[in-house]
């Protein structure tokens, strides 16, 4: 409590220790925290209901849903650019609910904001726009040029602070945007779709500048994205919203390993590998004969601690042992990923070669057959 307190006081925010509210101890530290949080629209629209979350520190945190779920009503209750109808939401265990418009634009400036279509003034130059926020909060010009230069290095637009926006590329505006976004050394940023006008090389290179600044500057991100390849990329733990609540959250790896809920599957299936159409095509329910060889899928979901070790695992199927298709990848340390195989000329059954099978993997199924 009191390294937070501090801290707050070395931005020179007005004293907090008085808004403190009492929370069980993991909860304390929290960063951004929301309690039963609900946003109604014109009365009738609920864009969010009972919303319970707490970010934590130096965490990348992914929103993700379908459109309309609540994703931007959500992150932008964060700095106040939407009230929430109810609930609470907490920065640092301050309530930020009853806060005037003085402490709103103190608040505000220790989060920074980027958006998918960057919002730059195009009559001003990339250093213009990201000196700007500077000019507005009164930064004595010596200080602002320092800052300004520093930005522009670490974003790697230092070659181009004379350039107008319509003469960038998309990436490039999005990094003025980054570079704007922290002027004051936020302690959060809050991207809303920020990658998804990019093409998927430029994304890479502004989720690597995230990264560096996560690791660098320890930001707390706070991101939503419809791609879910970025939070993947990126994310430590995400949250799945629906119509306004959360469905689903967790570390990255177990919500992508083995998603629960339907909408999570949903969004998580362009990433799934589904059977291969021609596959699909041989499959048959019952073993045409002798040689007809049992199709398994293995799916493994991370949670285990050993990788799969593939020579006890093919020993145990006792037969031939042929790969259709699959592999793993690794989030966050954890394998992931499925195999197809096609067994045949086992002394086992296609039941027994599942059970056989479920000592490596968390999920067999027996998908048919194949001659
Ligand atoms: N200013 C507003 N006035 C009225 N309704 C709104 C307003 N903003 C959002 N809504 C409604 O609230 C719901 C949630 O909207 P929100 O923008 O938070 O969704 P989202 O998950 O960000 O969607 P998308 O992925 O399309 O950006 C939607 O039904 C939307 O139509
Ligand atoms: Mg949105």
């Amino acid at each position: 409590m009191s390294t937070v307190n501090a801290r707050l006081r070395d931005l020179g925010t007005p004293p907090w220790e008085a808004q403190q509210i009492a929370l069980h101890p993991e909860l304390n530290r929290a960063h951004v925290r929301f309690i039963n949080l609900g946003k109604t629209y014109d009365g009738t629209v609920h864009a969010l209901q009972d919303i319970d979350l707490a970010i934590q520190h130096g965490e990348v945190f992914g929103i993700i849903g379908r459109s309309g779920a609540g994703k931007s009503s959500l992150i932008r209750t964060i700095n106040r650019l939407e009230r929430p109808s109810s609930g609470r939401v907490l920065i640092d265990q301050v309530d930020i609910g009853d806060f005037d418009e003085d402490r709103l634009v103190a608040l505000r400036r220790r989060i920074g904001m980027i958006f998918q279509h960057f919002n730059l003034m195009s009559a001003k130059t990339v250093w213009q726009n990201v000196e700007l926020p500077l000019k507005v909060a009164g930064v004595p010009k010596a200080q602002r040029q320092q800052k300004v230069r520093e930005l522009l290095q670490l974003v790697g637009l230092q070659n181009k602070h004379q350039t107008y926006p319509a003469q960038l590329s998309g990436g490039q505006k999005q990094r003025v945007g980054i570079a704007r976004a922290l002027v004051h050394d936020p302690q959060i940023l809050l991207c809303d779709e920020a990658t998804s006008a990019l093409d998927p090389q430029t994304t890479q290179s502004i989720l690597g500048l995230l990264r560096e600044i996560n690791q660098r500057l320890g930001l707390t991100i706070v991101l939503i994205t419809h791609e879910m390849a970025v939070i993947r990329e990126i994310c430590h733990r995400v949250v799945v919203l629906e119509h306004g609540r959360i469905v689903e959250q967790g570390p990255v790896w177990e919500v992508f390993g083995n998603p629960r809920h339907a909408v999570s599957k949903t969004l998580l299936a362009p990433l799934q590998h589904g059977l291969p159409e021609e596959l699909q095509g041989r499959l048959q329910p019952t073993p045409s004969g002798a040689d007809a060889a049992v199709v398994l899928r293995l799916q493994f979901t991370g949670s285990s601690e050993d990788e799969p070790d593939l020579g006890a695992l093919i020993g145990a199927l006792d037969g031939r042992v042929r790969l259709l298709q699959g592999g793993v990848e690794r989030i966050q340390g954890h394998a992931l990923g499925q195999l197809l195989l096609a067994v045949s000329g086992s002394s086992l059954d296609a039941e027994a070669l599942r059970a056989r099978a479920l000592r490596w993997a968390q999920q067999v199924e027996v998908l048919g057959y194949v001659v």
